[in-house]
């Protein structure tokens, strides 16, 4: 495999890895606002992130690369309200579109078929993921300042199950 997307492809294993830390963080903000149906959804969210970072790295592994495991740059719990949360989840997802995005440009130009088709996983899951955080910040939206919906919703998203 190439150098430079051998060089991503690890990276993204440490990306993800911060995705499961930063929806922790998330999850704890809502356990703390008594909000366990979002901290519930979103501690899914963050298993989900350690089987994507899994995915990266069992394919390198797979393709006879020693994958370096350096450090997870820290996460926050501490969010200005419920929106705030959504919409930091929301940045997030966007920011790791765009990552795995300059991978598939890496692969693309260095012919790596088999990485593009790896790859292709992560683009149709991130579609999925931000299409999911868009949701949650429009129905934040759309309940304001209405504790009724709050917990309305609270249980809704406590019925997720993977
Ligand atoms: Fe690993 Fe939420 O994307």
């Amino acid at each position: 495999m190439n150098e430079k997307v051998v060089e991503l492809l690890n990276a993204q294993v440490n990306k993800e890895f911060f995705s499961a830390y930063m929806y922790l963080g998330v999850s704890q903000y809502y356990t703390r606002q008594n909000l366990p149906g979002f901290a519930s959804w979103y501690m899914i969210q963050a298993q989900e992130e350690q089987e994507h970072a899994m995915k990266f790295y069992n394919y390198l592994v797979d393709n006879d690369v020693l994958v370096e495991l350096s450090q997870i740059i820290p996460a926050t719990s501490d969010y200005k309200d419920p929106l705030a949360a959504a919409k930091a989840a929301d940045k997030h997802e966007h920011y790791i579109t765009a990552e795995i995005e300059k991978i598939m440009d890496a692969a693309v130009k260095d012919k790596d078929y088999r990485t593009q088709l790896f790859l292709n996983w992560f683009i149709t899951e991130q579609e999925e993921e931000e299409r999911n955080s868009k949701d949650m910040i429009a129905k934040i939206e759309m309940i304001g300042n209405d504790n009724k919906g709050l917990y309305m919703l609270d249980k809704e998203l406590g019925e997720r199950k993977g």
